[in-house]
């Protein structure tokens, strides 16, 4: 199995994902709150790539009252019904609701890796759920990283490199494809004993926490705490299995 990274959805192009199994990680705070919604009974989430995307998903879900979600700035955007902490996605709020989800970075990497065999969604709560998918595959594996407006974010780069990890013991013989993948792997391995501090130091999280989110903080940076993998299903985020594989 060879693993490539991407530190940014404008790495690649389309057809470098092909056939692979993808996973898109943006652990602050776009895959936390999409594992976060499925693990709390969400029905389906349609990552949106800008908020004219999300209008034309709304108008076109309209019969399905779907509840409109997402950030910019890390603030919710004005007139939808959910911001980005995952405090907010509660049973009691998006269970059994249509969520359309627009992130800055994280919803748009996920529109940026339709030609994939697979497309998962990945944080650090779920991980090892997600790496579990991936070897069900067998699949070569690209993670694409959310990043933060178009440039590197090390919590996104962490994420990968425990991926990376996590798959090597289900592959030993799991080879690197790019010198992404291998500098990853190095954040990965200088962190892995302390992610809360990795996740509060860096800029977004420092951004985040200067925001008044700081309990967001603590929950994107626990360790497999849900066992649930977003799994795109034509156009939206699942929670289930891929009942063909
Ligand atoms: C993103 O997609 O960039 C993030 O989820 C932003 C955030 O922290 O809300």
């Amino acid at each position: 199995m060879i693993v490539e990274v991407y530190f940014t959805p404008y790495e690649f192009a389309p057809d470098a994902v092909a056939g692979k199994t993808v996973a898109v990680i943006d652990i602050l705070r776009a895959s936390t709150v999409s594992a976060v919604a499925l693990s709390n009974k969400a029905k389906e989430i349609y990552p949106a790539g800008s908020l004219e995307h999300a209008e034309r998903l709304a108008d076109r879900l309209a019969d399905r009252k779907p509840l409109l979600c997402g950030e910019r700035e890390g603030r919710i955007v004005p007139g939808y019904d959910l911001g980005n902490s995952p405090l907010e996605y509660t049973p009691e709020k998006i269970g059994g609701r249509t969520l359309i989800h627009c992130s800055t970075n994280g919803t748009v990497a996920m529109t940026a890796t339709g030609q994939a065999a697979h497309r998962l969604m990945a944080g650090l709560v779920n991980t090892r759920a997600v790496v579990e998918e991936m070897a069900r595959y067998g699949l070569d594996v690209a993670l694409v990283c959310g990043g933060k407006d178009g440039a590197f974010a090390l919590e996104d780069a962490f994420g990968a490199g425990r991926i990376i990890a996590l798959l090597a013991e289900y592959f030993p013989e799991v080879l690197l494809g790019n010198d992404h993948a291998g500098t990853a792997e190095y954040i990965y391995e200088k962190n892995r004993d302390d992610p809360l501090t990795l996740v509060r130091d860096c800029p977004h999280g420092r951004y985040l926490a200067d925001l008044g989110f700081h309990e967001d903080l603590e929950i994107c940076a626990q360790l497999d705490t849900i066992p649930v993998v977003p799994r795109m299903a034509g156009e939206a985020l699942v929670g289930a299995k891929d009942p063909a594989d």
